[in-house]
């Protein structure tokens, strides 16, 4: 199956936002796709530094929103950042192949120094973020990346360097050649016995396909570059509106919680911004510029979203009425999400485990490519 990837920052516990633009569609994938989600501590670093603000703490938070929403260790491979030290490593050696303009001109690059003024982000760290995130993501050749629509431009420069990459170590690789020693050498016993010529040393790509032992070495065994370029895949909502009318977003103050009780919900959705020109209760107003009715368009049945057009075109409702709608749809959305969370509060050491059997399987995979890239690059692989 084609592999998956993506991951979120532990700032915290996620919002609507991280699920509705991202998570939400991981959990669909992880019944059609070999998926690897994780949490990005390390990225966290390139922001809340020097205050560490429990770092930790947040990851631990993340983990059991990731199970709530429904991610299945049975099917996909859960993993942290930081107990993958490959992510860190990949980071290094695609350092020296990525201009430094290219890291300068994403659009995050300046956005972020606008958005957090208080921090110096003129740093390496922070400029190198988008780096990092291109070895998180190449480091499992996958060929889905889904995220919400701020992250599209840092799955652009993920193609941009892995372009560059095969093009600075060109053509086609065996994954023969890069396999690890032993299993070549099992691989060339059984060809050598398919071929009848005991002593036989050169072997084509063909007949090491041929002599690969289980399908899945098969495919391993076949011809591609190292790094594909990897598409990004979005939801139908990648950019939830927050409270404001503004992105969904943390630094925002702006969110809803998966967590949230539903009283926080109500009073958060109470005062949250509508339609600017509807001032009095008796003007009609235009759900096409109101952030509720977009809210309405994702958690919504056709059937209130409907009756809610309609009445606030005509006057019919106020908006008071609309927002309880709404606030019915997301808290019936959130009431199984938060049912697991219990379900996995009250089992951390589920929860460990889970992390540390899917470290076990990302390392691994990460492996497989880290032996191929340094092959390539003329490195040695570590004893
Ligand atoms: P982060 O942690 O800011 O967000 C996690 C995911 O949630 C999506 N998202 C939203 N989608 C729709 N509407 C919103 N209001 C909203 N807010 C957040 C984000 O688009 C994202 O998909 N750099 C990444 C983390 C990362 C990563 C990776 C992602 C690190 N390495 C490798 C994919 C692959 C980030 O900061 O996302």
């Amino acid at each position: 199956r084609p592999r998956v990837l993506s991951g979120m920052r532990p700032t915290g516990r996620l919002h609507l936002g991280n699920y509705m633009g991202a998570l939400y569609n991981w959990v669909q994938l992880q019944h059609e796709f070999n998926c690897f989600f994780f949490i990005a501590d390390l990225h966290a670093l390139t922001t809340e530094y020097p205050d560490p603000k429990g770092i930790a703490g947040s990851t631990d938070q993340v983990a059991l929103d990731f199970l709530a929403a429904g991610l299945d260790p049975k099917l996909c491979t859960l993993f942290v950042q930081q107990d993958v030290p490959a992510h860190a490593e990949l980071n290094l050696l695609l350092g020296n192949i990525v201009p430094v303009p290219w890291l300068e001109r994403v659009p995050t690059y300046k956005d972020q120094q606008e958005q957090l003024k208080e921090k110096d982000l003129a740093t390496y760290g922070f400029l190198g973020y988008p780096l990092l995130q291109t070895a998180d993501i190449l480091l499992y050749q996958p060929r889905y990346v889904p995220v919400g629509k701020d992250q599209e431009a840092h799955v652009e420069i993920t193609r941009e360097v892995a372009r560059r990459f095969n093009q600075l170590y060109p053509g086609s690789f065996t994954m023969a050649e890069g396999a690890a020693p032993w299993e070549l050498e099992a691989v060339k016993t059984k060809a050598r016995k398919l071929s009848g010529d005991p002593k036989k040393e050169t072997f084509s790509p063909h007949e090491l396909i041929a002599a690969a032992p289980q399908t899945k070495l098969k495919s391993a065994y076949g011809t591609h570059t190292i790094l594909p370029e990897p598409e990004v895949l979005l939801t139908p909502s990648p950019k939830l509106p927050g409270i404001d009318g503004r992105k969904m977003s943390k630094s925002y103050k702006n969110t809803i919680m998966l967590s949230d009780p539903e009283s926080e919900v109500r009073s958060k959705l109470k005062v949250m911004v509508t339609d600017p020109a509807r001032v009095h209760r008796t003007d009609s107003g235009n759900p096409d510029v109101c952030p509720v009715f977009d809210l309405h368009k994702v958690f919504s049945t056709d059937e209130t979203q409907q009756k809610a057009a309609e009445g606030c075109r005509s006057a019919g409702i106020g908006c008071i009425e609309c927002k309880g709608w709404l606030t019915d749809a997301v808290v019936e959305t959130l009431a199984p999400i938060q049912e697991r969370r219990r379900h996995f509060e009250r089992n951390p050491s589920l929860v460990e485990d889970i992390f540390h059997d899917g470290a076990i399987r990302a390392r691994a995979r990460a492996a497989e490519t880290m032996y191929q890239v340094r092959s390539v690059m003329g490195l040695r692989q570590p004893r």
